[in-house]
C-alpha cells in the first residue's frame, strides 16, 4: 500500500482522500496514484546512487505530470518509443536527460531523438548502428550512444520479461562476441560517441544474484574494450528490474540501496570505475497506485464457486492473463465483519480469460455497489491498458494532502469514435 493509505470510519483513504468521494466524482474503474509516495520512491532511488544517474523506466507508467515530478526531483528518463519521448518532452523533461531504447526504432524516431538532443540512444542491432550514424551525419550531429549487451544471465522471472539471456531479441550477445563487434563498429563511426555500455536482464526480479552476475560480466567487458581500443568508456547502465510485493505474503524485495551496493561492488575493482546508471520502473511506480473498481454482480454457482464481477478487467490489467500475476483485492468503501470466502474476481470483458484473480479472499457479504481496491497497480497497468471490447481506459487520479489532480483523464466514446472516418 502507498505510505498515505489509511482508513477513516472504515473507508479506505489515499493521500487524505476517501475512495467513496473519488468514485462518486470520477467514476470507476480508476487508478488512484499517491503523489507523495511516488516522489518518495523516486528520490530514494536517486539517493541510493549518488554520483550516478537514475533513469525512470517510462514503460511502467508515464504521463506529463509524472515526467514533471521526475524532472523536478533530479531523475532522468528512459523511453523506448517516439510516443514515450513525446510525452516525456510534453512534461518538461529536458531532452538531455532522456535515454532512447528499443530494438526497432524507426528512422523517424531516430531523427526525432537526434534533433531533440537526447542524452543517449541505446543501440540494439548492427542495422541500427548504420541507421543512426546516417541520421546523425545528415543532422550534422555527433550522437551520444550506449550499446545494449545481452550478458547471458538468466534472470529468475517470467520468460516474457526475461531479457538477459543469449536468446533474447534485445541487444548484442556478449558470449557470441557480437557485443565486441558492435563496440568496434561504433568506435569507427565519426558521428557516434560511445558514452557507455548497457544491460537489462529482466523485470520483477526479487533477488540480487542476477544483477551481481550481470554487473560483474559487464564491468569485465568494459575494461576489456577500453584496453583493446585504448579508449575510455565512461558509463555503465545496468537497467531496471527490481521487483515489488503484490500481496501481503509475497517476499520482501531488496531495497534500491541494497541493489546499488551490489552494483558498486561489482565495479569497485576497476582503476577508474564507470559512472553507474539504473532504470527502475516498477519499483518506483508499482506500489504507489491502487486500482479502484465497483462490484457489478455476484454470481454463486453451486458446487463451483463464486464469481464477483467488477467494472474493468483485462483491458485495464492484462497482467494476470499475460503473466499469471497474482494480486489481492480488499473491500474499500467499508469494513465488514463477515467471514471471508474465496471468490473468482473477474472483469466485464467477453472472454473467460478475463480474470483478475482466482480464489481471492473477500468478505462473504461483498455485494454490488461495493468498491474494491487492488494495491500495487501503478506499473504496467495503465501503461498496458487497451480498448478491448471498446472499453474506455480509466483515468489516473493523483492524490495529495486531500487534493485530487486528474493526471490522465478517462477516455470517452468521442475518443474512440474519433478514430473512425465518418
Ligand atoms: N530498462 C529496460 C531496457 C527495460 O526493458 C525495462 C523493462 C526497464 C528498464 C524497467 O524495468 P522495471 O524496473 O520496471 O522492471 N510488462 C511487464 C514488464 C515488462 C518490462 C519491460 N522492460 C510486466 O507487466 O510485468
Amino acid at each position: 500500500w502507498p505510505h498515505t493509505a489509511g482508513r477513516t470510519e472504515g473507508e479506505l483513504t489515499l493521500g487524505g482522500v476517501g475512495v467513496r468521494a473519488l468514485a462518486a466524482e470520477y467514476g470507476t474503474p480508476a487508478y488512484v496514484l499517491d503523489e507523495k509516495d511516488f516522489r518518495a520512491r523516486a528520490r530514494a532511488w536517486r539517493d541510493a546512487l549518488p554520483g550516478g544517474e537514475v533513469h525512470y523506466g517510462s514503460k511502467a507508467f508515464l504521463c506529463p505530470e509524472i515526467a514533471s515530478w521526475l524532472a523536478e526531483d533530479g531523475l532522468s528518463l528512459d523511453v523506448c518509443t517516439g510516443g514515450e519521448l513525446a510525452v516525456a518532452l510534453a512534461g518538461g523533461m529536458p531532452a538531455d536527460r532522456i535515454t532512447f531504447h528499443g530494438n526497432n526504432k524507426s528512422v523517424a524516431e531516430l531523427r526525432r531523438a537526434v534533433t531533440a538532443g537526447v542524452n543517449a540512444v541505446v543501440l540494439d542491432s548492427f542495422t541500427e548502428i548504420e541507421r543512426l550514424a546516417e541520421v546523425a551525419r545528415d543532422a550534422g550531429a555527433r550522437q551520444r550512444v550506449m550499446i545494449r549487451v545481452t550478458p547471458g544471465v538468466d534472470a529468475h522471472t517470467h520468460e516474457f520479461i526475461a531479457t538477459g539471456g543469449e536468446r533474447s531479441k534485445f541487444g548484442f550477445s556478449l558470449g557470441l562476441g557480437l557485443a565486441a563487434q558492435a563496440v568496434a563498429r561504433v568506435l569507427a563511426e565519426p558521428h557516434l560517441e560511445l558514452i557507455g555500455l548497457h544491460s537489462h536482464i529482466g523485470s520483477q526480479l526479487l533477488d540480487l544474484e542476477g544483477f551481481k552476475m550481470a554487473a560483474g560480466k559487464m564491468a569485465a567487458f568494459l575494461v576489456e574494450c577500453e584496453r583493446r581500443h585504448n579508449v575510455r568508456i565512461p558509463g555503465l547502465d545496468l537497467g531496471g528490474g527490481l521487483g515489488i510485493a503484490y500481496r501481503a505474503d509475497d517476499p520482501v524485495p531488496p531495497s534500491p540501496a541494497e541493489l546499488t551496493a551490489v552494483l558498486h561492488d561489482a565495479v569497485s575493482w576497476l582503476d577508474t570505475p564507470p559512472v553507474l546508471s539504473v532504470e527502475p520502473g516498477r519499483s518506483i511506480a508499482g506500489p504507489t497506485t491502487v486500482a479502484l473498481y465497483e462490484i457489478g454482480t455476484v454470481k454463486e454457482i453451486p458446487g463451483v464457486g463464486v464469481y464477483v464481477s467488477v467494472d474493468g478487467g483485462m483491458s485495464d490489467n492484462p497482467r494476470p492473463a499475460m503473466y499469471g500475476a497474482a494480486y489481492t483485492a480488499v473491500l474499500a468503501n467499508r469494513v465488514s465483519d463477515a467471514p471471508e470466502r474465496p471468490v473468482n474476481l473477474v472483469g466485464k470483458h467477453c472472454e473467460s480469460g478475463d480474470v483478475l484473480g482466482w480464489d481471492m479472499p473477500l468478505p462473504a457479504d461483498a455485494q454490488p455497489g461495493d468498491l474494491l481496491a487492488i494495491p500495487a497497480s501503478g506499473a504496467y497497468q495503465r501503461s498496458m491498458a487497451n480498448n478491448y471490447n471498446h472499453v474506455l481506459r480509466p483515468p489516473v487520479l493523483a492524490v495529495r494532502d486531500g487534493q485530487v489532480k486528474v493526471v490522465v483523464r478517462r477516455e470517452t466514446e468521442d475518443d474512440l469514435l474519433r478514430l473512425y472516418p465518418r
